[in-house]
C-alpha cells in the first residue's frame, strides 16, 4: 500500500514555515540533529527540494530532500544531486511511505535533468533497487611534507556572524578540492558541518585565500578535511603555515591539488557513499566526499 487515506504528500513545501518545523522535528525525532542551527548560519541550501507525508494536524511523517550538488568527476562537470533526510516515523513505517516520497525525489530529479544522484547512508540495500550503487572512499596517509612556505593565516570562528559570512563567500567562489570527485559547491552542508564539529580549526590562508578545515587526532595526525578556496595551497605550505609539526598526515579528499601524494587507505565504516546516473559514471581515481561535504 502507499500512503495513508489520513496523509497528505506534498513537494517543495520549504516556503510554508509551519511545515519546515515539522521536518525539523521529524530528523531532530528521528536522527538528534537540529538542522534549525543552519538559521544563524544563513538559512538552509536553497536549492533544497523536499518531498513528505503529512497527517492532518501537519506533523511531518516521511520525508526525503533533494538538493542541488554540482559535482566534479573524473576532471568533468556533472550535474549532479543528493538527497538527504530520509526518514519515516516508527509507527508508519513498512508501508511503503518511504518507497513513494524516494520515487517522487528521484521523478523531480529525472525530470530537472540531474545527470546524477548521490546519498550517504548506513542502508545501502534499501537503495539498491532505485538503481545506486555503492562507491569506495579512501582516506590518503602519509608522511608530512618538508620544505613549505610560511604564510599568515588567521583562524576563523563559527561563533562570529562575521567570519560565516566571511566563509560563505569564500565556498560560493571556490575551486573544487580536488578533480577526481569533489562538489563545485557545497555551502550549506560545509557550514553545519562546521558548527558539530567541536575540535574543527578553520585557518584561513591570507596569500592564496583559502581556509584549511582540519584538526590533530589524539595521536598527533593531522586530519585535513578540506581546502576552500580560489587558491588551493601545497600541502607543505600549509602544514608550515600553521607552524605544527605532525607525525602523520590523513587527506580526507582525493590529494591531486596538494602537490603531496599518501597511501590510500578504503574506508570500512558503516557509511557508504551511493551513486546513480548514467552507465559507467564512475570515479576513474581513488576518492572521498570531503567530511566537510558530508550530508
Ligand atoms: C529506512 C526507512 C526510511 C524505511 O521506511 P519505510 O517507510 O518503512 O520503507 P518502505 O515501507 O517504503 O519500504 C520500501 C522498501 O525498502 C525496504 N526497506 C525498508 N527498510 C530497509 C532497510 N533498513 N534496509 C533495506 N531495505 C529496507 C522495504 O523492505 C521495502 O522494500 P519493498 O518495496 O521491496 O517491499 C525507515 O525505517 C527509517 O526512517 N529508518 C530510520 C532512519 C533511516 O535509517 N533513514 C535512511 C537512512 S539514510
Amino acid at each position: 500500500m502507499t500512503g495513508h487515506p489520513a496523509l497528505v504528500l506534498r513537494a517543495n513545501y520549504f516556503g510554508d514555515p509551519i511545515a519546515s518545523r515539522a521536518l525539523a522535528a521529524l530528523l531532530d525525532d528521528i536522527f538528534g540533529i537540529d538542522v534549525t542551527i543552519l538559521d544563524r548560519l544563513g538559512g538552509p541550501d536553497p536549492t533544497g527540494v523536499p518531498f513528505a507525508w503529512f497527517d492532518a494536524s501537519s506533523t511531518c511523517i516521511a520525508n526525503i530532500s533533494a538538493f542541488s550538488m554540482p559535482l566534479v568527476i573524473n576532471g568533468n562537470f556533472t550535474r549532479a544531486a543528493g538527497l538527504q533526510s530520509g526518514a519515516v516515523r516508527p509507527e508508519y513505517r513498512g508501508r511503503g511511505l518511504f518507497r513513494s516520497v524516494m520515487e517522487a525525489a528521484l521523478d523531480y530529479c529525472d525530470s530537472e535533468g540531474f545527470e546524477a544522484v548521490t546519498l550517504l547512508t548506513d542502508k545501502p540495500a534499501l537503495y539498491e533497487p532505485y538503481g545506486f550503487w555503492a562507491l569506495t572512499q579512501h582516506r590518503f596517509i602519509g608522511p608530512a611534507p618538508t620544505g613549505g612556505r610560511a604564510a599568515a593565516t588567521r583562524r576563523l570562528d563559527m561563533a562570529s556572524d562575521a567570519d560565516v559570512t566571511f566563509l560563505r563567500r569564500l565556498l560560493n567562489a571556490r575551486r573544487p578540492v580536488s578533480d577526481r570527485f569533489a562538489p563545485l559547491r557545497q555551502v550549506e552542508m560545509f557550514l553545519f558541518n562546521a558548527a558539530l564539529m567541536p575540535d574543527l580549526r578553520l585557518d584561513f590562508m591570507e596569500e592564496n585565500g583559502a581556509v584549511i578545515a582540519w584538526q590533530q587526532s589524539e595521536e598527533g595526525t593531522f586530519e585535513l578535511f578540506d581546502v576552500a578556496g580560489a587558491q588551493i595551497p601545497t600541502l607543505a605550505d600549509v602544514i608550515t603555515s600553521l607552524r605544527i609539526t605532525p607525525s602523520r598526515i590523513r587527506v580526507h579528499f582525493a590529494p591531486d591539488h596538494l602537490d603531496w601524494t599518501g597511501e590510500a587507505v578504503a574506508d570500512d565504516g558503516d557509511m557508504v557513499l551511493m551513486l546513480r546516473g548514467a552507465d559507467g559514471l564512475h570515479p576513474e581515481h581513488l576518492f572521498a566526499l570531503p567530511p566537510m561535504a558530508e550530508f
